[in-house]
């Protein structure tokens, strides 16, 4: 943990990765500059590859020396990876190997992607406005286990090949993400979804009993339910209020998210934290690199720097900065500023790179503000 009492910096590395990737990455650190400043917080930077950038350069998706300095740091800021040029699907080495590696060597198996619906947005979404309203959950995604993680193979049979992928889970992986989405649930409103396939797979029975045991033993004070993934995919959509916090596998978790992106109005909002026990975190905005709008300036940075404010409130102890970013896109969204992929009839779109600095401005303004009242409370006592 940094604050301003601290004598160290910050240790913060970017890995900017593919596609639109470096482009929000940048917003997200101009940001954190005006956040820095405001409240007396030093950080320094370091820059590694990852994805497909890091295969032209290096062959390797995860090149050791960006683990490495990976480790050195206090979190790690992550753009996007992934891009048409390396998709072939029989390539030995691609983008995705580098984030998945990255997320299993650094140990971080929960990963945290908040979804809210800002007032300003309502209408943007394709639900109806009171489906939406108040909508506040995370979901709490199993980020290094199940079926992204588990046996998998290719073999010759007669009639073709043979493939296949194994979701598995042990008891000490289910007991760790339950523990730290009771937890968070504790810290908000106290309910606990699990949610599971039990009714067929035998991963998820013993997934839904571990769970169960956990809360009733450490966390009698959360109130837990179970729902099975289809169902729980329905409700999200019919009433997502119903919602505080979701645990869940991994694949159910990435396939749940970017549905509920759907919620908040478009995926380029929401942003996600991944943790350990120890290591760095790591913070990166759940929609990819989106090859098809990469360098124009049209991406939307709020998923990235809202992920900023993530890694300040819980990996820095920055609370102060963390608040104040937040404040910050909440305030610019409600001035009507919008990027392309939130813009409403008769509105027109700004930029990247304006809207990464609009949201900095504010942060500084927000600044002269607060000065400007304490200066008034000097002269009046
Ligand atoms: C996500 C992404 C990744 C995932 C891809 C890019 C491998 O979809 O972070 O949700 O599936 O985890
Ligand atoms: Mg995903």
């Amino acid at each position: 943990m940094s604050s301003s009492t601290d004598t160290r910096p910050a240790r913060i590395m970017l890995l900017p990765g593919d596609g639109v990737g470096p482009e929000v990455i940048n917003e997200a650190h101009k940001v954190l500059r005006a956040a820095a400043e405001r409240f007396g917080h030093r950080f320094e930077l370091c820059q590694g590859l990852i994805g497909g950038c890091a295969i032209d350069r290096t062959a390797d998706p995860l090149p050791a020396n960006t683990l490495s300095l990976c480790r050195q740091c206090d979190a790690v800021l992550l753009g996007a990876v992934g891009g048409p040029q390396w998709d072939d699907p029989l390539a030995a080495v691609r983008p995705e190997q580098g984030l998945l590696r990255i997320r299993s060597e650094l140990g971080l198996f929960a990963n945290l992607r908040p979804v809210r619906v800002y007032p300003a947005l309502a209408n943007n979404v394709p639900l109806k406005p009171e489906i939406v309203a108040n909508v506040d959950l995370v979901v709490v995604r199993e980020l290094t286990g199940g079926l992204y993680f588990g046996k998998r193979g290719r073999e010759p049979v007669e009639g073709g090949e043979h493939a296949y992928d194994t979701m598995s889970y042990t008891t000490p992986e289910i007991e760790r993400i339950a523990r730290m989405a009771a937890m968070l649930a504790r810290s908000r409103g106290g309910k606990l979804t699990s949610v599971d396939k039990a009714n067929v797979l035998e991963s998820s029975r013993l997934w839904r009993a571990t769970v169960t045991r956990v809360i009733a033993d450490e966390f009698p004070d959360v109130e837990l339910e179970h729902v099975l993934v289809d169902s729980a995919a329905m409700h999200l959509i019919q009433r997502p209020r119903r919602f505080d916090v979701i645990v869940t596998e991994n694949m159910f978790g990435d396939i749940l998210t970017d549905e509920a992106s759907v919620l908040a109005g478009s995926m380029g909002l929401l942003p996600s934290a991944s943790l350990g026990d120890g290591g760095p975190g790591l913070y990166e905005p759940i929609h990819g690199s989106a090859p098809d709008i990469a360098g124009r300036n049209i991406a939307n940075p709020i998923g990235m720097i809202l992920s900023a404010a993530m890694m300040c409130r819980m990996s820095l102890g920055w609370i102060d900065a963390a608040d104040c970013i937040t404040a910050a896109v909440e305030h610019v969204l409600r001035t009507g500023r919008r990027t392309a992929d939130i813009v409403s009839a008769g509105q027109t779109p700004i930029g990247t790179a304006e809207m990464g600095t609009r949201i900095a401005d504010f942060v500084a303004i927000m600044d002269v503000a607060a000065k400007r009242s304490r200066e008034t409370e000097c002269v009046r006592t």
